[in-house]
């Protein structure tokens, strides 16, 4: 199998080397396979090694999904990367954030959510906006995790079903099977930060550690 039908046909693999030129990787890279985990690997030091002239390391991709994708997914997108970082596990994961919906499409992250983000001194991208999720996510991504029960109907039309079992809902996670309160209807994204972060903490928790 050619390298570039590995990394196409083995998505739980990235992309993570500081030994090769940015020209001779971008050769080896099928174009399906850049974007947010290529441009991000490029500086991170390669942990574990294989093949003469690429690096791949085993990697978690997480999609989170919520309606919109200014709100509830940028939020637990911030806080994954944050709590991945604090572990020092920030090497083990690839993490995005997408919507059902169209409607916010180009939009950045919602400004009430970011100021709850600050409040908390978690990091985010205050240059990314909201997109929708493709169904070609669904091979991307190990797993797609919805903030509430109307998202998961959401995605799944547009996955049209769940062969792998990798759609699952955030609070699931903490034991609570119920959403995450939007908090563009409730205004209280006081809550709706703590639920994400209950459910970003275990769901952390709940893939072993990289060795
Ligand atoms: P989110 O919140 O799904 O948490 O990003 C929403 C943001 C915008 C809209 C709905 C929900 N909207 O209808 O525009």
């Amino acid at each position: 199998m050619s390298f570039s039908a590995f990394l196409t046909a083995t998505p739980h693999f990235a992309l993570q080397c500081t030994h090769q030129s940015v020209s001779n990787l971008r050769e080896l890279i099928p174009s399906e396979n850049e974007g947010v985990n290529f441009c991000k690997r490029l500086t991170i030091k390669c942990v574990r090694c294989s093949g003469k002239n690429a690096y791949l390391c085993a990697m978690t991709k997480i999609l989170f999904i919520c309606l919109g994708n200014i709100c509830r997914s940028p939020m637990a997108e911030a806080v994954f990367g944050h709590l991945a970082a604090e572990a020092g596990r920030t090497d083990e994961f690839v993490v995005a954030s997408a919507a059902v919906s169209e409607e916010e499409w180009g939009n950045p992250i919602y400004p009430p959510a970011a100021a709850m983000l600050r409040r908390h001194g978690i990091p985010y991208d205050a240059a990314r906006t909201a997109r929708q999720m493709k169904a070609s996510d669904y091979q991307r991504y190990d797993l797609i995790i919805a903030m509430d029960e109307s998202n998961i109907r959401g995605i799944r039309r547009i996955t049209g079903g769940d062969p792998e079992d990798k759609i699952h809902l955030l609070l699931d996670y903490a034991g609570e099977h119920r959403s995450v309160a939007d908090p563009w209807y409730t205004r209280d994204f006081e809550t709706a930060y703590d639920d994400i972060l209950r459910g970003c903490r275990e769901l952390l928790e709940s893939l072993p550690r990289q060795s």
